[in-house]
């Protein structure tokens, strides 16, 4: 008995089909529940034990000829079709370079460059600490000890961590002189622009911020060195001959004796002028640091003296660049940028070196 289903057949009605659903219908024809091989399954039943088994070998072999034949025929149209999606999303990677200008550097960056840049030339290097600190290095190194009342002058935000110790998101650049002061030994000559933290939000206020703190220890460097160089720093930053500033008495727990400093403003137009004028900006907290902090740190108090000031960068950038609102600078929106940005490539603002 021969069957009368062929194999060339078979393989020429497979190899015909140009998709997935061609293919589909031809195993339906064979191996569905009513196709031809399964018809013909069924209708075993009705001969002998030796036809039965004669057939019945044939009719596999032929079944799993099918099946491996439809195997291999999806296996290459699911290529077809993968090769045609990939043809059909091809992007082209040859777009003609960017305008430089798209990208600004934002003020706060801005401001740290050019606060950098006229420190180094005063032989300070820059330093770098956590924003996570121990609670040791943010206060209890500076002369704040626990319940001490100058704890609460910041809003600290308190934070557990995994060894239970009791951390805090630094509320000022500070902790970085006693990092470097355990680090180090004299001479120090530092500045350490970075991020700070207080709980407090307003229109000259954001939860985080940025200080810019120094630290010079010597053997003999004074209250007069530190306002030399302060004022020094302001002419340049702000890009003025003259001056008008103070430096006014004030207390902080890690200077002593310890000095805010003010510069004269006006506003005129909705404008600041400033370092002339009759109303006065505090700009920065500054003081010879005090010999307890030198003694936490491990440096002999008899031996060595110095200075140390701290002061807000955001305050620095909305006076040079005339910006009001300090939220503006963390709102990441794209106009604001592009009005207060500066040019990546615009290096005339610094000193060249
Ligand atoms: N750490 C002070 C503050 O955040 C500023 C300061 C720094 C004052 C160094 C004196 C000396 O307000």
């Amino acid at each position: 008995m021969t069957l009368s289903l062929d194999k060339s057949e078979i393989l020429q009605k497979i190899d015909n089909t140009s998709n997935l659903s061609e293919l589909e219908d031809i195993r339906l024809f064979f191996l569905g529940k009513k196709g031809l091989i399964t018809s013909e399954m069924k209708s075993l039943s009705s001969l002998d034990i030796e036809q039965k088994k004669q057939k019945g070998q044939q009719l596999n072999v032929l079944k799993n000829f099918i099946e491996n034949e439809l195997i291999k025929k999806k296996n290459y149209l699911d290529t077809v079709l993968v090769n045609e999606k990939i043809k059909k999303e091809k992007i082209d990677v040859t777009l003609s370079p960017r305008n430089y200008e798209i990208g600004k550097i934002h003020p706060i960056s801005q401001s740290i460059y050019k606060v950098i840049d006229i420190f180094a030339n005063m032989g300070f290097s820059v330093e770098s600490g956590p924003d996570i600190e121990s609670d040791f290095n943010n206060f209890t190194a500076l002369n704040i000890p626990s319940h001490h009342p100058a704890r609460e002058m910041q809003d600290t935000f308190y934070i557990q961590d995994s060894s239970n110790e009791e951390k805090v998101l630094r509320t000022h650049t500070s902790p970085v002189q006693v990092r470097t002061m355990l680090r180090t030994k004299p001479p120090i000559r530092i500045i350490v622009p970075g991020r700070t933290y207080r709980s407090d939000s307003d229109s000259t206020h954001t939860p985080m911020f940025h200080q810019v703190e120094g630290l010079l220890i010597d053997e003999n460097s004074t209250m007069a060195h530190l306002k030399g160089c302060l004022v020094d720093f302001l002419k340049e930053f702000f890009e003025i001959d003259e001056l008008k500033y103070r430096f006014r008495p004030s207390y902080f727990p890690f200077t002593e004796p310890s000095a805010e400093m003010d510069v004269a403003f006006t506003k005129k137009n909705n404008a600041l002028k400033i370092g002339e004028g009759k109303d006065w900006l505090e700009i920065l907290g500054c003081g010879m640091v005090n010999p307890k902090v030198l003694e936490n740190c491990k440096i002999d108090p008899s031996k060595y003296q110095g200075f140390a000031f701290g002061m807000g960068i955001e305050r620095l950038s909305m006076l040079k660049y005339g910006i009001t609102d300090m939220r503006g600078f963390f709102e990441s929106d794209f106009k604001w940028l592009d009005h207060y940005g500066f040019s990546p490539l615009d290096l005339t603002s610094f000193s060249g070196i």
